[in-house]
């Protein structure tokens, strides 16, 4: 019986593979597997304390991220009912599903970004997080994630930087906004 994969080696293989190629294709390709197999880990902590307040209904929890907040890794969790508005992640990301229910709902952007502010978002998809099963997130990606549920969900997320300092944005869709979401806006 192998011992469980661990988060040191988990960051090990996210150092040696981001070392050997700058190609987000094949970097997402490599990782999508471990992450799974980090998932498997019954030693991550499996309830993470839900920090945030209610209205904003969902906890970031960070596990690791080197000095310059690259490889990023993360557990959150979503409250019943809690919610994101759409956003990108100004970076390539990586999900896998541990506890609950998380629905992911995809966006396309129609403008072409050239107005400062101004956003344009079409709905185009939704796919439920699939418990043990990464979801991956390239860069250009635009999601919400929602929990509809009674119960709490928990995930594992792993992010190419930390998401909370690549300047990414969320959208406000009825007013057709594209606002910052930094550290000061969450
Ligand atoms: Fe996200």
């Amino acid at each position: 019986m192998p011992a469980e994969y661990s988060l040191p080696q988990f960051v090990a293989d996210l150092r040696s593979i981001t070392a050997a190629t700058a190609d987000e294709r094949e970097i997402l390709r490599r990782i999508a597997p471990l992450a799974e197999r980090l998932a498997a880990n019954p030693g991550l902590p499996d309830a993470p304390a839900i920090h945030s307040n209610v209205e904003k209904g969902f906890s970031f929890n960070l596990l690791h991220e080197e000095p310059d907040r690259t490889l990023a890794v993360a557990l959150l969790s979503w409250l019943p009912s809690g919610a994101t508005l759409p956003h990108n992640h100004g970076t390539w990301g990586i999900v896998v599903g541990l506890a609950g229910a998380e629905k992911n709902i995809f966006w396309r952007r129609l403008d072409d970004g050239s107005r400062a502010g101004y956003a344009e978002l079409e709905r185009v998809g939704e796919m439920e997080c699939i418990l043990g099963q990464a979801l991956v997130l390239p860069s250009p990606t635009i999601h919400s994630v929602e929990n509809s549920t009674a119960e709490p969900s928990v995930s594992l997320h792993i992010y190419g930087k930390n998401v909370y300092y690549t300047g990414r944005s969320q959208f406000d869709i009825v007013n057709k906004r594209e606002l910052p979401w930094g550290v000061k806006a969450s």
